[in-house]
């Protein structure tokens, strides 16, 4: 008879992180771990992120929208690092919850994982497209480098002066071509619509281009892959330095006056809009700069020593983003005003505030791009990488195919599941619209940090005196306010999403009725 609640053995588990013979490669130290996190956590969350939410919700307050999610992001962290020290087995939250929640939770839980980290890749991997194709100054023609679902409306010549003598707000030609929205077109008469040149795209060829280059890095090795995250985290934290000490000397402090957006203030009626509330709003957009750090818990069976580096590489990751992104966020709306991020800044906000105001520095807006796609880079490999891990786990304990535990026979890396996981992820980047998967990354990544918050609260009951090499501190305090901050967070998350992400969790329900049950290994 099977058992939907049945939980995997504390001693089984902890055998397993002792690590059998011909398992993942134990290959990363202290510093490799941390690089890893880092790799993970500064992408398009800081580069991008960080003027909409000034500009939406926060004004100059987004500094303090920094430090919020950040704090909700400790409680998550430090309940990680006691899970990661005690099993470092590569599982992360689905494997927590096998032990404290049971199967059933356990398998929901990998499944969101697939919302943060497969969704979180292909997001990813999208936006890196679009920079690439801004650093190339528009070379890459638009069919290549959208999916099918995107269409690109232009009007031009004597059909232009048509369409803006009849609609004067369609503003913003350049030479001479002018890119209609959707809605804009959808305006149009049928006479005028016919003037209108439309253009679907193909496929979203960059996209998968970077997923493959990283797979393979992935495939050849996690040391390989560690080494190429490290000089990528190299560059990028240098950049976001020098934009900290150089723009520190243009910071005009008028422009953090008032400091949050003042109530009544046109456009920002919303709780979440101003104030306050508006410092809160801008936390929930910032949330995903900080998404990654959880990554690094993956790799914790490849970890030299986990029990003493996990805790280090999981805190040490998110503390060093936290100082990063304060520092940053306070200087860029030192140096330009937060008014322009909602007009002529809000695409390439940074490059934008430092072409208009600093002087002389020009070559570091074109670094800021560079280090922007570099960034980017690193976040979708060590997505790429926490995802098949996690499937890793999964697969040894029977719940999917056994092809994602094969490791390959010479580099020991689970090159299938990779193979696999290039397939999903591809086509998800190369057909799908990048709107579509943000902000369900950020439901799985907090629908996750949840249960392990909850599953430190559990397991400290059941087995009090197991040993924790890192120990929460405060508990029940800390994961409780995990569980609540956390929570918050996923309420305000608009409605589509969570419809989204609730067909995909009965999804996931049911494959597992229809063939985890039926093949787990601890059932049988
Ligand atoms: N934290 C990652 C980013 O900001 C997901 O791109």
């Amino acid at each position: 008879m099977s058992n939907i609640w049945i939980k995997k053995p504390l001693n089984l588990l902890l055998n397993e992180s002792e690590g059998e013979k011909g398992g993942l490669k134990r290959t990363l130290g202290a510093t490799n771990l941390v690089l890893l996190g880092i790799g993970a956590i500064i992408g398009a969350g800081l580069f991008v992120r960080t003027a909409a939410a000034s500009a939406e919700a926060a004004g100059p307050a987004v500094t303090l929208s920094f430090v919020v999610a950040a704090i909700g992001c400790a409680f998550a962290g430090l309940c990680y690092a006691e899970f990661a020290s005690m099993f470092p087995i590569a599982g992360s939250a689905y494997t927590y919850a096998y032990v404290t929640m049971g199967e059933l939770v356990a398998w929901i839980i990998g499944w969101a994982l697939i919302m943060e980290y497969a969704l979180g890749a292909a997001t990813v991997s999208i936006a890196w497209s679009e920079y690439l194709n801004n650093l190339l100054g528009g070379a890459i023609p638009y069919e290549w480098c959208h999916s099918p679902f995107e269409t690109l409306y232009t009007v031009s010549g004597e059909a232009l002066a048509t369409v803006t003598a009849a609609f004067p707000d369609f503003k913003g030609a350049k030479d001479g071509i002018l890119v209609l929205s959707e809605s804009q077109y959808e305006q149009l008469p049928s006479n005028l619509a016919a003037l209108v040149t439309a253009q679907d795209g193909i496929i979203n060829a960059p996209a998968l281009i970077i997923l493959l280059a990283l797979t393979m890095l992935l495939i050849k090795g996690t040391q390989e892959s560690a080494i190429v995250n490290g000089i990528i985290v190299f560059i990028k934290v240098a950049i976001v330095l020098v934009f900290i000490a150089v723009g520190w000397a243009y910071i005009k402090p008028e422009n953090h006056v008032p400091y949050m957006i003042p109530e009544g203030t046109p456009g920002h009626e919303g709780f979440f809009e101003w104030g306050w509330g508006g410092v809160l709003g801008g936390a929930a957009i910032v949330f995903f700069a900080f998404i990654g750090f959880d990554a690094v818990s993956t790799a914790a069976q490849e970890a030299k020593n986990p029990k003493k580096d996990m805790p280090v590489g999981i805190l040490g990751s998110l503390a060093v983003c936290t100082v990063l992104y304060v520092l940053f966020s306070y200087v860029l709306t030192g140096v330009a005003n937060y008014t322009e991020f909602q007009t002529a800044g809000k695409e390439a906000s940074v490059a934008y505030a430092i072409n208009t105001y600093m002087t002389g520095w020009e070559w570091l807006g074109t670094g800021v791009s560079i280090a922007i796609l570099a960034g980017f880079s690193s976040v979708i490999l060590v997505m790429l990488m926490g995802q098949s891990r996690v499937f890793y786990s999964m697969s040894n304990d029977g719940l999917i195919p056994k092809a994602f535990a094969d490791l390959h026979p010479k580099y020991r890396t689970p090159y299938k599941s990779n193979w696999i996981l290039f397939l999903f992820v591809g086509a998800f980047a190369a057909f799908v619209p990048g709107s579509v998967a943000g902000d369900l990354t950020s439901f799985g990544t907090l629908f996750a940090f949840v249960l392990v918050c909850l599953a430190v609260l559990l397991l400290r009951k059941s087995n009090p005196d197991l040993e924790r090499p890192f120990r929460t501190p405060l508990v029940p305090i800390v994961p409780i306010l995990g569980i609540l901050v956390c929570g918050l967070m996923i309420v305000s998350l608009d409605i589509n999403t969570l419809q989204v992400a609730g067909f995909w969790m009965i999804a996931g329900i049911i494959i597992y009725f229809a063939y985890g049950l039926k093949n787990s290994k601890l059932q049988k």
